[in-house]
């Protein structure tokens, strides 16, 4: 494609401040919009006293029972925010090396799914497939002498989903980077009769110091210690892995591909969508939430303006839709509320 610049006529006969000079004329112009209808709200659940509790290092951000998770959910279908995404707090004394509480079809998640389908809100509900919420060593799979081994993770998350299928789960969203996961989800919902049971992969999901907070939020930072995730999740150095991961994910099948952490890969979320023009979501998480609240809340930053400037960002990038703690608060300044 033949680039644009210079422009035949430049200064003084083109100046492109005149489009910026009114308010009416940049609007006219905008390239990229940021609606409601692109906000995913995750929401942390819990069985425990914390229910109520703000996350510390989250301001702004409560953990739920499940009455507070449908009412999370109410407010979503109000504000018109399209889907929710549950991450639960687990009881410690209910974790094990194989996570065995993610295959329970009474868990907290299984629970909090069931109490807000009974709503009948028109709220998509999506839920994450792996282990780490489950498992005593805080790790996505089965640890087997210091390896996290797939092909046996594999086989539970499978379970897991279908689980999570039958409690209502509209989308399954497998979080772990195991190999092969998504083909073998798919598969197993299909021959339990779970086809519209949508995969939204989290196809390049990096192995992230900016998932902090969401540990301390679900509990498993502690359970992981000094661990990593390393030899799953993938390298932040790497780019053309990424395209490859989502190729492999759409090729099993996953309806959706995300993008995780957000915004310091917004160069991936330009080139998956790109290369695959598939539904691309991007998860701006925890620590980015941390990250713009913390100095917001300091008075280093304008907290709405830059909220609402790294949202479009996504857009901008490509990204379809984002998952983000701004969810609700973003929601009611775009509705004018
Ligand atoms: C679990 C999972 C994580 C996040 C979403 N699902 C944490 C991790 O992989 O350690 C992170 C979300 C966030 O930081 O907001 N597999």
């Amino acid at each position: 494609m033949a680039t644009p610049f210079p422009s035949p006529q430049g200064f003084p006969t083109t100046r492109l401040r005149r489009l910026r000079a009114q308010d009416w004329s940049r609007r006219l112009v905008a390239e990229h919009l940021l609606t409601v209808d692109d906000l995913i709200w995750p929401i942390f659940v819990t069985d425990g006293e914390t229910a109520g509790q703000e996350v510390a290092s989250m301001p702004g951000v409560v953990r739920r029972d499940v009455d507070g998770a449908v009412k999370a959910a109410e407010e979503a279908a109000k504000l018109g925010i399209p889907a929710l995404a549950l991450f639960p707090q687990t009881d410690p004394d209910l974790k094990d090396p194989i996570g065995s509480y993610a295959l329970d079809a009474q868990n907290l998640v299984c629970r909090a799914v069931r109490a807000i389908k009974a709503e009948k809100l028109p709220v998509g509900l999506i839920c994450d497939v792996a282990l780490d919420p489950y498992t005593s060593h805080g790790h996505d799979g089965v640890l087997r002498e210091g390896v996290i081994v797939n092909d046996e993770s594999v086989t539970l998350l499978v379970r897991q989903a279908l689980v999570l299928a039958e409690a209502g789960a509209d989308v399954v969203a497998p979080s772990d980077m195991m190999d092969g996961r998504i083909g073998a989800i798919r598969r197993g919902l299909d021959d339990s009769g779970f086809q519209d049971v949508m995969i939204c992969a989290y196809a390049a999901k990096y192995a992230s110091a900016f998932y902090g907070p969401f540990r301390d939020a679900v509990g498993s930072a502690s359970n992981l210690g000094q661990g990593d995730k390393r030899t799953y999740q993938m390298s932040p150095a790497n780019t053309n892995e990424a395209l490859r991961e989502v190729a492999f994910d759409l090729a099993e099948g996953a309806d959706m591909v995300m993008v995780k952490p957000g915004m310091p890969y917004l160069d991936i979320v330009r080139r998956v969508k790109d290369e695959f023009g598939a539904p691309t979501f991007a998860y701006q998480v925890s620590g980015e939430y941390a990250m713009l609240k913390g100095a917001a809340l300091n008075g280093w930053l304008d907290g709405t303006k830059v909220m609402m400037e790294s949202l479009l960002a996504f857009k901008r990038a490509g990204a379809d839709a984002i998952l983000t703690y701004f969810a609700p608060e973003a929601a009611k300044l775009l509705k004018g509320l």
